[in-house]
């Protein structure tokens, strides 16, 4: 009987945890932050070349690190450090700048502006 318990515990523990993470390590494509109207066509475009280039480019030497790890203020100085370690061009660095700093932990809030939980 309490390790049925238990087992119930955990696994109401699991699926909060799991509420928790995603939004926390949300990495939404350019088509889910279209939707919340906040950015131009030109925008968007760099957007979704931001978040394609920091899947591609920013896991060679590390983990993948979330856009939610650091905040707005954080991203800028980080990226440029790191794009010059990934040999990216200007262009490639603003991408990933606006995609970062857009997710960043403070200016993001996953469950209101594309529905994640
Ligand atoms: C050529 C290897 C390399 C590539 C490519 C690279 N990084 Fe890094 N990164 C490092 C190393 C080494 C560190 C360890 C900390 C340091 O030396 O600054 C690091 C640390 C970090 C940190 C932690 C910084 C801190 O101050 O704690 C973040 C965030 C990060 N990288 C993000 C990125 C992003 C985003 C990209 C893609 C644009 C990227 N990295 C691409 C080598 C790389």
């Amino acid at each position: 009987m309490s390790r049925v318990f238990l087992l119930i515990v955990a696994c109401l523990i699991a699926v909060l945890a799991s509420a928790c993470v995603s939004a926390k390590y949300a990495f939404p494509t350019a088509g889910e932050l279209e939707g919340s109207g906040r950015f131009d066509a030109r925008q968007l475009e760099s957007l979704e070349a931001g978040r394609v280039l920091a899947v591609v480019e920013c896991s060679d030497c590390h983990r993948m690190y979330w856009p939610a790890e650091y905040s707005a203020e954080e991203w800028p100085g980080i990226l440029a450090t790191m794009g010059r370690r990934a040999s990216l061009t200007e262009e490639e660095i603003a991408d990933l700048e606006l995609y970062f700093t857009v997710v960043a932990a403070d200016s993001f809030d996953a469950s209101r502006e594309i529905g994640a939980r």
